[in-house]
């Protein structure tokens, strides 16, 4: 079956079983595989792309589901070889250690500061609290959040 839809700003189109999931289709199809693949069962967050403005884990979504629908990755932050102020505010703040979940927790941070330029530490947990890291503790992670929010309204 053809399904179309957009992945950072392009249109693809790709040929496959509709119940083939969303983040096989990022990998494997797209070769988008900066999308990472953990539990595989919507538990832990490091398949976590953009669709339609919502932080989703892609791992349970068929690809029936994403006709017609906007999809953002990790492979689209940067522009023009100029990494997303989430990104520079990650490694500012020595949040990544192996790096394994930090695609999906940089996704669903940019769902949130999409909607709330300002979020407090609450807003942030909130937001992700279906990423979970292994090696960091989490608190230079919502450092970064922070950092990242108040370089993007610097930038406005
Ligand atoms: Fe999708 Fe864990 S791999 S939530
Ligand atoms: Fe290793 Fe988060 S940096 S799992």
């Amino acid at each position: 079956m053809k399904i179309k839809f957009t992945v950072n700003g392009k249109k693809v189109v790709v040929d496959c079983e509709p119940s083939k999931t969303l983040l096989k289709v990022l990998r494997e199809d797209l070769f988008l595989t900066g999308t990472k693949e953990g539990c595989g069962k919507g538990e832990c967050g490091a398949c976590t792309v953009i669709m339609d403005a919502m932080a989703v884990n892609s791992c349970i979504i068929p690809i029936g589901q994403v006709a017609g629908k906007s999809l953002n990755t990790i492979e689209g932050l940067s522009k023009s070889g100029e990494l997303h102020p989430l990104q520079k505010a990650f490694i500012e703040e020595g949040a990544v250690q192996c790096g394994f979940c930090i695609p999906g927790m940089i996704l669903s941070a940019k769902a949130l500061l999409d909607i709330n330029k300002n979020p407090s530490t609450n807003d942030i947990k909130v937001a992700l609290s279906g990423n979970l890291c292994r090696c960091t503790g989490y608190t230079k992670i919502i450092e970064a959040v922070k950092k990242s929010a108040i370089m993007m309204r610097a930038q406005r």
